[in-house]
């Protein structure tokens, strides 16, 4: 029998995409980021990084310069940016890629709405800011000695940092993918991109790795293609490694780790992120277009089960990595009066204690217009009370459900008088 060749097309295509649903339900073109009502490059940024501009512009602020690093250590400790963060990659994917190679790696530092990229010796540091409702803006920063650096916004980021792997919007993303001895990529390699979805053995290609994940094998730490054939017949080959020192010269770097915890905490947040800004894109459009917010049914659903990790890969045995890091991350909280936190970290069977997201917390998330922020958390606390049966949320267990709901009400200002349990309401 003859099948059509559009049907054998599309049947080879399905078999290639991921075992996850598309991401946004397919909705993963790029949105007109620069036409009204969004204009993403004419307006005026309010993120992080343009406070910081207009502080130390008017010398509320100095940095103060090291003749080692630059930028780097003075930045990191007016944004509280923990060090312990650091992440190396060397996969070269970077406007500065020929800076970037497997003894030269670029380090990556981040906290909940600024991330940090430097590479020894490098003529800038890339700089990108989570903006409450713009989604991520992207500066350069020279590495010169100056009374007062500034920060310029670059449009040339834009070329990589609007795709379909961050959701067609101007914002963050991890790859996986084999590189040769030199770090550059070898086309057709990647992994789509890396969330808290993508399994740990499809992870950290390009990227250095430390901390110990026992038995679960990942591709962190293979440099050039003769380290990938070896590590095809000895999956544990580069695993489990507890630092860099005997791999590169550490001493170029803050730390001597590219911490396994912090990569799988931003490969949960970058994407978080992208989802935030999609949908605050999304509902202005729609509300503006449509005056409602009724299409957007399936983005929310979408947005829903990335917030409560439903699609998470299960870890099958503990990892852990610098303790260091893990303190740094669960150290602001918030706690209810058990003492939970939705930063707290599992590590045994998942990345996190409790499946919802501390970046419903970021003021980005708070920005969402309003309409469909009210319509979230009215959907979240019907999942959590049990009343919304929708079977996308059923393996969410009673004891979760029950555990996000009581850290949310006494954590999360502002939500609805409807999220309070009765007794408090008399
Ligand atoms: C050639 C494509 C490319 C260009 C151009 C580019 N980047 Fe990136 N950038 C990437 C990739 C890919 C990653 C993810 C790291 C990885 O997996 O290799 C990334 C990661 C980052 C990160 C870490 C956070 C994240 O998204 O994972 C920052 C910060 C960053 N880039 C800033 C910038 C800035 C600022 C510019 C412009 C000055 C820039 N980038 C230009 C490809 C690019």
């Amino acid at each position: 029998m003859h099948y059509p060749r559009i049907l054998l097309a599309l049947a080879a295509l399905s078999l290639a995409s991921p075992v996850v649903a598309e991401d946004f339900q397919g909705s993963t073109h790029a949105l007109k980021y620069d036409d009204p009502p969004i204009e993403y490059s004419k307006q005026t940024p309010q993120d992080r990084i343009a406070k910081l501009q207009a502080q130390i512009v008017s010398g509320e602020v100095k940095l103060k310069w090291d003749d080692e690093y630059g930028w780097l250590p003075a930045l990191l400790d007016e944004l509280k940016i923990p060090k312990s963060s650091q992440m190396l990659v060397f996969s070269q994917t970077s406007l500065q890629r020929r800076e970037i190679n497997p003894r030269n790696p670029r380090a990556i530092f981040y906290n909940d709405d600024v991330y940090v990229g430097y590479i020894p010796h490098a003529p800038m540091m890339e700089i990108s800011a989570v903006d409450p409702k713009l989604g991520g803006i992207f500066y350069s920063l020279d590495q010169v000695p100056q009374d007062k650096p500034s920060f310029t916004r670059n449009q040339d980021c834009i070329q990589c940092h609007v795709s379909p792997r961050s959701l067609g919007i101007p914002g963050h993303f991890v790859r996986s993918l084999r590189t040769d001895g030199g770090g550059e990529i070898i086309a057709g390699t990647d992994t789509s991109e890396v969330t808290h979805c993508t399994p740990l053995a499809d992870r950290w290609g390009g990227w250095y790795v430390t901390g110990q994940s026992g038995a679960q094998t990942h591709l962190g730490n293979l440099v050039g293609l003769s380290a990938f054939d070896r590590h095809s017949g000895d999956p544990s080959y580069r695993g489990n490694v507890p630092d860099l020192r005997e791999i590169i010269d550490t001493s170029k770097y803050l730390t001597p780790h590219s911490d396994i915890v912090a990569l799988m905490v931003l490969e949960h947040q970058v994407h978080m992120h992208n989802y935030i800004t999609r949908l605050n894109y999304e509902t202005r459009t729609m509300t503006e277009t449509y005056g409602h917010i009724r299409y957007l049914k399936n983005q929310v659903n979408a947005f829903l089960r990335y917030l409560l990790f439903t699609e998470e890969t299960p870890l099958s045995g503990p990892v852990s990595g610098d303790p260091q890091y893990v303190a740094d991350f669960t150290a602001p909280g918030p706690r209810d009066s058990k003492g939970r936190s939705l930063r707290d970290l599992d590590l045994q069977t998942r990345t996190f204690k409790y499946p919802c997201s501390f970046l419903i917390y970021s003021e980005a998330f708070d920005q969402i217009p309003m309409v469909m922020r009210d319509h979230l958390l009215q959907r979240l606390y019907d999942i959590l009370t049990g009343k919304d049966e929708d079977p996308e949320f059923s393996k969410i267990t009673a004891n979760d459900r029950q555990a996000v709901l009581e850290i949310l009400r006494e954590t999360k200002p502002n939500l609805p008088a409807y999220w309070q349990p009765l007794a408090a309401k008399q």
